[in-house]
């Protein structure tokens, strides 16, 4: 697989998530000896990025990452999140306050069942605490030893620079595909200016774009997606004429449409290296697989034309932590 650079972080361009192997979709947790064999299997396909955070289960998904790893640490680039539970206290779980993120760290190392992280990324961006303090935080870590790359998760340009001043930031991770193509305008700009990597997260649309979804009535209402407006019946019919444009061109190539929404992410730019979810190893497979499809300069303008996906891509409360 080829590697890119997120700033001086090499990484195999497509990583894998682990979240829903714990968290978030239905069904999640149910069937951990299939999650292990899925990490397996990318790692034995030189995948060598993988994604996690302190609050998927919460600290289920970094226990589950950390059994896989035994024995394999080295073979990764090892990335979690902080900053979504509190440890100081505070009710609504956003706390990137130093006492809130020392103890956050301490807990990641132990369940991945290593001894440092090797891009710790800043879940969400916390009102309560100035950017520059968590990240002054964060370049104590580093001079510790305990982590190795910093990274921030929805922030915007403002938060992106202030951050960057105080450490060099490595990536960004935030929501990016054809479905949401929010960072284009703002951020994607600044993260080329200060050499600053990206983390497309959610590159599958959370699976609409594979056209694995075609009813509103598939969707379990215990799946987080059962309340995000992107799967919501008025948005439905929309977003499912796109991911047929995504299945048209996958035809066209005998691809997958999930291979061909994972091409077109890495057309964008050799700073750019999605992580798509999945808990099966068929399906790591395929996904893995989009590194050797080719989309034709034809391909590629048709899908970057096309309307953005209706809905926003988080529920309202949800939204209030995003920056754009
Ligand atoms: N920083 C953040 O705030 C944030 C937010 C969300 C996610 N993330 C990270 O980004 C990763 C990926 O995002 P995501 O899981 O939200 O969305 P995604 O990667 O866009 O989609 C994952 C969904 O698609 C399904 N899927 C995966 N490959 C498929 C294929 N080839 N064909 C059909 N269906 C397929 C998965 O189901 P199966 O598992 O059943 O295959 C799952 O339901 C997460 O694991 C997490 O690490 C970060």
């Amino acid at each position: 697989m080829k590697h890119i650079k997120l700033r001086d972080l090499d990484v195999s361009r497509i990583g894998l998530g682990a979240m829903g192997m714990s968290h978030a979709y239905a069904g999640a947790g149910s069937d951990d000896a299939e999650s292990i064999r899925t990490i397996h299997r990318a790692l034995d396909l030189g995948l060598t990025f993988l994604d996690t955070a302190e609050v998927y289960g919460p600290y289920v998904n970094e226990e589950l990452v950390g059994r896989a790893l035994r024995g394999r640490r080295d073979e990764v680039v090892l990335a979690t999140k902080f900053g979504l539970v509190s440890h100081t206290g505070r009710k609504d779980g956003a706390d990137s306050s130093p006492a809130s993120v020392r103890t956050a760290v301490e807990g990641s190392l132990k369940r991945l069942g290593t001894d440092r992280i090797d891009l710790y990324y800043q879940h969400r961006v916390d009102p309560g605490t100035p950017i520059e303090e968590t990240v002054g935080t964060l370049a104590e870590l580093v001079a510790e030893g305990k982590i190795r790359h910093i990274g921030l998760s929805e922030a915007g340009p403002d938060t992106i620079r202030r951050a960057h001043a105080v450490h060099p930031v490595t990536a960004l991770q935030s929501e990016y595909s054809l479905f949401t193509r929010d960072p284009e305008a703002r951020v994607l700009p600044v993260l080329r200016e200060l050499n600053i990597g990206f983390v497309p997260f959610s590159p599958l649309g959370r699976g609409f774009l594979t056209g694995a979804i075609r009813s509103a009535d598939q969707i379990d209402p215990a799946d987080f997606r059962a309340d995000n407006p992107r799967f919501a019946r008025e948005n439905f019919a929309h977003n499912l004429r796109l991911a047929d444009e995504v299945a048209a061109v996958a035809g066209e190539i005998g691809a997958t449409p999930a291979q061909v929404a994972l091409a077109w992410l890495l057309a964008q730019g050799d700073d750019i290296a999605p992580i798509p979810g999945t808990r099966r190893v068929g399906r790591v497979e395929e996904n893995i697989g989009a590194d050797a499809v080719r989309l034709t300069r034809e391909q590629l303008a048709k899908l970057s034309d096309l309307p953005p996906a209706a809905g926003e891509t988080h529920t309202e409360a949800q939204m209030r932590l995003i920056e754009r």
